[in-house]
């Protein structure tokens, strides 16, 4: 298993639900009327194909910057609101809410697609009822069945815990999405023509130089990254 999301799964203290979490990520596949499928490996995986972290890599981002936030909004539900959050079940949550996302692509010469799978059944489906089949605990089947709340998905969030997932998974997708967005606008800006940003240091990078030094920033930021590039950095 990727050592960043080991680091997440060890953090759930609950032995039963570390290792339930721990098995679906070591091995991500679903199985339908007797055929297996497996999807991506999720080090190379995307998170999405065209909203945010739509990248070789995306995906693992994904889960690790969603698992800070949501670990962040624990703590302020605690130390600010004094409520109380079960830190295992946000956890399990984020963990597994994308996890067939990678069963839903393809690729191709680079170039990503929706598998099958994909065009049949939604990543929310497919985990929602694998977790059901997998004897899952309500809450932790609720937080997947409803991270994507009630505009673009099935169910507005009813616990705190899945709250706190949707609006850490709504962050963090809006945070890439909007820095890759504009990434690409400076240096199309300042160059005529679209960059291709595979890697979101170089994305945070742009918009960072233009800030801190305007149009010059940007292009001495594409000037670096180029050169980076070429000497396979
Ligand atoms: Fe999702
Ligand atoms: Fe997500």
């Amino acid at each position: 298993m990727d050592p960043r999301l080991k680091r997440i799964i060890d953090k759930i203290k609950n032995k039963n639900i570390r290792e339930e979490v721990a098995e679906i990520v070591e091995n991500p596949q679903i199985e339908i009327s007797g055929l297996i499928y497996s999807g991506l490996p999720l080090e190379t995986s995307p998170a999405s194909l065209t909203r945010h972290h739509s990248y070789p890599g995306g995906f693992i981002e994904h889960i690790v910057s969603t698992s800070e936030i949501a670990l962040t909004l624990c703590d302020v539900v605690k130390k600010v609101y004094s409520g109380e959050v079960n830190r295992d079940i946000v956890l399990a949550g984020v963990m597994l809410h994308d996890i067939f996302k990678p069963l839903t692509y393809e690729v191709e010469n680079e170039s990503y697609s929706t598998s099958r799978l994909g065009e049949y059944i939604d990543h929310l489906t497919l985990i929602t009822t694998e977790l059901i089949r997998r004897g899952f605990h309500l809450d932790l089947v609720h937080i997947v069945c409803a991270h994507h709340g009630s505009q673009v998905g099935l169910m507005w969030p009813k616990t705190v815990e899945a709250l706190i997932c949707h609006l850490a998974d709504q962050t963090d997708s809006q945070l890439n999405n909007k820095v890759f967005r504009a990434a690409k606008y400076l240096s199309r800006r300042v160059t005529g023509e679209e960059l291709i940003i595979s890697k979101s240091k170089e994305a945070f990078e742009i918009v960072h130089s233009k800030a801190v030094e305007g149009w010059r920033g940007v292009s001495k930021a594409l000037e670096e990254i180029k050169r980076r590039r070429q000497s396979g950095l």
